[in-house]
């Protein structure tokens, strides 16, 4: 086989997905999406992206905390460890209780960069 040249730097999730799927914009320069995470972590089990279901959408998030100083590390700490609400009476559930496994810091602001630039 032989080894294409991509872009720089090379994305090891990127390299798998391209093996797996048609996933074209790893290569463009554009954030890919950190597809395995969320479904590790059962992002989707209660958030949609654009319409509320157990959860805000993730859009609806954005827009609340897109321009807040601090909103990264809030947020987070709220994936890891859970938090207080700040929607409605639910709170979000920590990772060990989402049953995803535990969420290293650099997993959880994949994430949160992610929800942000919905
Ligand atoms: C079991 C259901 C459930 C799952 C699974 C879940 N969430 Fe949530 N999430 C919630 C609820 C409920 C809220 C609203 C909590 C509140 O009022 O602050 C929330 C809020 C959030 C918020 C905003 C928190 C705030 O302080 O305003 C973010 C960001 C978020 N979720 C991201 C995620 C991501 C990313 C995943 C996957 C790692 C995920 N959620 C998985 C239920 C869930």
């Amino acid at each position: 086989m032989t080894v294409m040249k991509v872009a720089s730097p090379l994305n090891p999730i990127c390299v798998t997905l391209a093996l797996v799927t048609t996933a074209s914009d790893c290569f463009s320069g554009d954030r890919p999406e950190p597809t395995w995470l969320i479904d590790q972590q059962r992002c989707m089990f209660c958030h949609k992206l654009d319409v509320p279901h157990r959860a805000p959408s993730f859009q609806q998030i954005a827009n609340r905390y897109r321009d807040t100083a601090g909103a990264e590390d809030m947020l987070e700490q709220k994936l890891r460890k859970g938090g207080e609400a700040h929607w409605g009476k639910n709170a979000m559930p920590s990772a060990i209780e989402r049953g995803g496994g535990a969420l290293s810091r650099d997993d959880a602001r994949t994430l949160v960069e992610w929800v942000l630039s919905q």
